[in-house]
């Protein structure tokens, strides 16, 4: 199963100067627990912007410049080498950033999308465009006390051949 993950603003913004344009340490809660004990794939500035390992889960970086190789936490040059590389016994999430997420939603069976209810001014990395036709859309439950964020997720259709 490979899935992305992401939370994105009104404006498709996911982020601003290097981090993440809003800080909703509940809405993280959902990252930790699809992702614990599974394999997560992000990019190298990603990975930077976090600062570290995440703990119990499989880090695959994709990176031409940096170069890591313990067990857990390892660089790769493509999104197809990290997948090659996910733990055959792992369910894959793709963390972003932009290209790798612009890779993925044409190979992902599941998109987990917040929607945070914000629009940022000056965001420099987007949420790529795709087509909604291609998926199922479920909208789960809408939370937060000062910043409200609704969880979204989107199921790979099934083609004509049973096939998702
Ligand atoms: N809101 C969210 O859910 C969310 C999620 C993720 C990230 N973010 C935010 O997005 C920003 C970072 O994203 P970003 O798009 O700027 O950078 P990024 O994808 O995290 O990192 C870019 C770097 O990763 C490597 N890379 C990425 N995709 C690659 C590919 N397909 N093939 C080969 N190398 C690849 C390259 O590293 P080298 O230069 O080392 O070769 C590239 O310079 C930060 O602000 C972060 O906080 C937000």
């Amino acid at each position: 199963m490979i899935s992305l993950i992401v939370a994105r603003s009104r404006n498709n913004v996911i982020g601003k100067d290097g981090n993440m344009p809003w800080h909703i340490p509940e809405e993280l809660s959902q990252f930790k627990a699809l992702t614990i004990g599974n394999t997560v794939i992000m990019g190298r500035k990603t990975f930077e912007a976090i600062g570290h390992p995440l703990k119990q889960r499989t880090n695959i970086i994709v990176s031409a410049t940096l170069s890591l190789h313990e067990k857990d936490c390892f660089t790769v040059h493509s999104l197809k080498e990290a997948i090659e590389k996910s733990p055959a016994d792992q369910d894959i999430y793709i963390a972003g950033g932009y290209r790798l997420y612009q890779e993925a939603i044409p190979i992902v069976d599941v998109m987990y999308i917040t929607e945070v209810d914000l629009f940022i001014e000056g965001g420099d990395t987007f949420f790529p465009c795709f087509d909604p036709s291609a998926f199922e859309k479920d909208i789960m439950e809408t939370q937060g006390d000062t910043i409200r964020y609704t969880r979204t997720v989107y199921r790979r259709k099934e083609n004509e051949n049973g096939n998702s």
